[in-house]
Formats: structure tokens, C-alpha cells, sequence
């Protein structure tokens, strides 16, 4: 049976550029979940005076699809400035594989999702942000719809895997419907405390079990 790929999402499958970790990166992001297996990490190296991105890498656990656009995305960041980088969107990454099914749109909205993450956490990180509004429940929330509870397949919110969100004096405490010992508890934990921190104000994330 012939698949639904073109030539060049098959090469870029195959032969991925900018696959790996840089293990002093400036910002990271995840996208997906990495116990449901549609994972993206996405790594940024910054020049701190021009905001450059001078390295981009990628982790894909996801298909060929999001491989291939994953290789696309981080070709199409490296060398812009983070402001031109905001702009990359999926339909880019679409073009230049010459075209995806639309059953796997979604493996390209992943991989640009990873990359405008990493650009925000950058952002909050680096003092950047135009608008330094304080951390609110309400935004933290929003954050923690895009954590996916692997038992539910939806996110955690949908799913009111999360109880109760406090933010008093730069930490954030999240209440999990969910006991310590439960699969998946510690690995929700790890992807919400590393979707939260990078937020400018917060200094601490506190995930609690009830
Ligand atoms: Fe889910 Fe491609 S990442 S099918």
C-alpha cells in the first residue's frame, strides 16, 4: 500500500537534522505527552545580545510526520530572531514537506507548539516579556491544559486531574486528584513542574497528592 508521504517528509524521516539535546540550553519546552508516546522536546541555544537562535535541536517520540516536521520547524528557527521565529507556523512546515495528511496536521501543530513554547519559557526567563503580568491561578491553568493525563488521553484539567491551583509569593502549589503512589502520579509532577517554572514570577512549584 502506497503511504500518504511525500518524497521529501520520507528523506527528512529518515535522515532528521537538528535531532538531540543541548544539555546547556537557554530554554526547553515538551509538547505531548511522553507516556502516550506523541512527544516533542525542543532545545534553544539564545544569543543573548541579538536574540538569535543559534541552535535549535529536537527529541521526537511521535511519527514519522512529526519527525520530519520536528527537522523542518527547527531548520526554519535556526538563525532567525526569537520575534521572526514567533511566526513559523505549521502551515510552513506543510509547504515545505510538499504537502501532509490531514490526519497528522496535528504531528506539525506539535513541533511548532514545542518550538513558540520554548521561545515563552525563553521570554519569561530572560526578563523579556512586554508585559510582566503577575502569575495567576487562571494562567497557570492554562499552562496545565496543555499536560495530557495519560489515563484520561485528554489534559489535566479536562480530565480535573487538578484539584486546587495557589499562587502565594512566587510559588505555585498544584493539588492533584490523584495519591502519590498512583501510575503516572510522579510523571505528572515532573511535566507540570517543568511546564510552570519557567514562568517569570514563580521560584517554586509545589505538587501535592490528595
Ligand atoms: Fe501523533 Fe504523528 S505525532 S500521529
Amino acid at each position: 500500500m502506497a503511504l500518504p508521504y511525500s518524497k521529501r517528509l520520507i528523506e527528512l524521516f529518515l535522515s532528521p537534522k537538528n535531532v538531540g539535546e543541548i544539555p546547556d540550553a537557554d530554554a526547553k519546552a515538551t509538547e505531548g505527552s511522553p507516556a502516550c508516546g506523541d512527544m516533542v522536546q525542543l532545545f534553544l541555544k539564545v544569543d543573548p545580545e541579538t536574540k538569535r537562535i543559534m541552535d535549535v535541536k529536537f527529541k521526537s517520540y511521535g511519527c514519522a510526520s512529526n519527525i520530519a516536521t520536528a527537522s523542518i520547524v527547527t531548520e526554519l528557527a535556526k538563525g532567525k530572531t526569537l520575534e521572526e521565529a514567533k511566526s513559523i507556523s505549521w502551515k510552513d512546515a506543510e509547504r515545505e514537506l510538499g504537502g501532509l495528511p490531514l490526519t497528522k496536521i496535528h504531528c506539525a501543530v506539535l513541533a511548532v507548539d514545542a518550538l513558540h513554547t520554548a521561545i515563552e519559557n525563553y521570554e519569561h526567563q530572560h526578563g523579556l516579556l512586554k508585559e510582566k503580568t503577575p502569575t495567576t491561578p487562571e494562567i497557570i491553568i492554562q499552562r496545565l491544559k496543555r499536560v495530557i493525563d495519560p489515563r484520561k488521553g485528554v489534559d489535566v484539567v479536562r480530565a480535573k486531574t487538578v484539584k486546587d491551583v495557589v499562587v502565594e509569593n512566587g510559588v505555585a502549589t498544584i493539588t492533584l486528584n490523584l495519591k502519590q503512589d498512583e501510575e503516572f502520579a510522579q510523571h505528572l509532577a515532573q511535566e507540570i513542574e517543568e511546564r510552570i517554572s519557567p514562568l517569570w514570577d514563580i521560584e517554586k512549584v509545589e505538587v501535592k497528592y490528595s
